[in-house]
């Protein structure tokens, strides 16, 4: 018998399976609107040319080598990233209280900080509450470190908008202390964002309850396309006074996918508790990945610490946000202009890259097995694979299917 006979069979990855499934269909009406990842109107994926820039530079440098960097990672890049996400003049970084390590993007942040939280968080029972619903990985990363994961209301499944009193009711009414993982913008996978003032109720209510705030922050600059707007309830904590964890990816906003760029930054009340936090989340890295990828971080550090460059990759991910916004538009006035039952307003409203469209589980099935249109089962659609030559047959696609059921 083997020794492994006894293993389970773990359930397939609700997003990734997507693009296996895609990829084998070969009709040529396919569209993949499954994993959030980026399309230019082709439904090709678009090098940043920022991200080309950088390469070249990095290439033609005498200097370049790959030797093993720090177990902290590239200092050019946490400082750059530190930056991004607390703003330039962030008086926590002046006062020398934020440490950030870098790590296999966001879930590796996510898995970073979930390993820190497990060994030290107070209470020692405090449980992880995610949002209902959230990316399907933070169960997953929560629960592998050894939590405790509960939900917190999010979305009215009714009218898909925020369910904000539900949100604020289950955080009053949780032990104090509990662990509350938060999308820092564009919520993945509805779409659906608090507004200032209701991020300020939110900060109230963890703030009265003692709560811990963990922000995962995926998508900064493709939310509104603007960097400094997209952090607004990062900030709004820190100015606050809370102590809180933060995932960063250059996943999506520099298209940096698969080189697995990010970052976990640690915001104390005082320097005096950095040089405890920071040995222990480097130790932690060196234990999973021993050092810093170097590749990625190279690239995304060049861009942020050169001015040129940096102002260029602004604009690059407004144009990204741009053609996403128009699509979201397209896709709802067609759907309106064939006078597909229900209401579509949302697909507009809603913000960064994915639209919680409503279709049931069924729907979605159906789309998949009868039209090769590939969208998460919870009716998740990455907006970004939209473009002017395949939106038509979206459109008539839904149509079709909400029609019939
Ligand atoms: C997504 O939600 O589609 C992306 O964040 C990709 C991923 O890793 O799940």
């Amino acid at each position: 018998m083997s020794y492994f006979s006894t293993v389970p069979q773990a359930p397939p990855d609700g997003i990734l399976k997507l693009s296996v499934l895609s990829r084998a269909d070969s009709d040529p009406s396919k569209v993949d609107l499954g994993v959030g990842a980026y399309r230019d109107d082709n439904g090709k994926p678009w090098v940043l040319p920022v991200v080309r820039e950088a390469e070249r530079r990095l290439n033609e440098d005498p200097n370049y080598n790959h030797e093993y960097m720090g177990v902290g990672g590239l200092p050019a890049l946490t400082d750059g990233a530190q930056q991004l996400i607390f703003g330039s003049n962030s008086p926590a970084i002046g006062q020398g209280r934020v440490y950030t390590i870098q790590t296999i993007s966001g879930t590796g942040a996510n898995m970073v900080a979930a390993v820190f939280l497990k060994q030290f968080k107070r209470p020692a029972d405090a449980a992880v509450y995610i949002s209902k619903p959230t990316w399907g990985n933070h169960r997953s990363i929560f629960e592998t470190a050894g939590h405790e994961v509960r939900e917190y209301k999010y979305c009215n499944y009714k009218t898909l908008t925020l369910d904000i009193d539900g949100m604020l009711d289950d955080m009053r009414s949780a032990p104090e202390g509990q662990i509350f993982v938060l999308h820092a913008c564009a919520h993945n996978p509805t779409g659906i964002d608090p507004t200032e003032e209701q991020w300020q109720q939110i900060a109230d209510v963890m703030s009265e309850r003692g709560h811990f705030p963990f922000f995962d922050c995926a998508y900064q600059g493709f939310a509104t396309g603007d960097v400094d707007r997209d952090a607004y309830a990062i900030r709004l904590f820190v100015d606050r006074g809370f102590e809180l964890l933060v995932a960063e990816s250059f996943a999506k906003n520099m298209g940096l996918y698969g080189e697995r760029t990010g970052c976990l930054h640690a915001v104390c009340q005082s320097s005096d508790v950095i040089p405890q936090v920071s040995s222990q989340l480097n130790r932690l890295s060196r234990a999973t990945i021993s050092t810093a990828s170097a590749y990625g971080a190279k690239i995304a550090a060049t861009v942020l610490q050169d001015p040129r460059l940096y102002e260029e990759w602004l604009q690059a991910m407004q144009d990204m946000s741009q053609r996403i916004k128009t699509m979201r538009d397209a896709l709802r006035d067609k759907l309106v202009a064939l006078g597909t039952p229900g209401s579509w307003d949302h697909v507009s409203q809603q913000i960064g890259m994915f639209s919680f469209t409503g279709l049931s589980k069924l729907q979605v099935d159906t789309l998949r097995n009868q039209y090769h249109l590939y969208m998460t089962d919870d009716g998740r659609i990455s907006v970004a694979g939209l473009n002017s030559h395949n939106i038509d047959y979206v459109a008539q696609s839904i149509d079709a299917v909400v029609r019939s059921s």
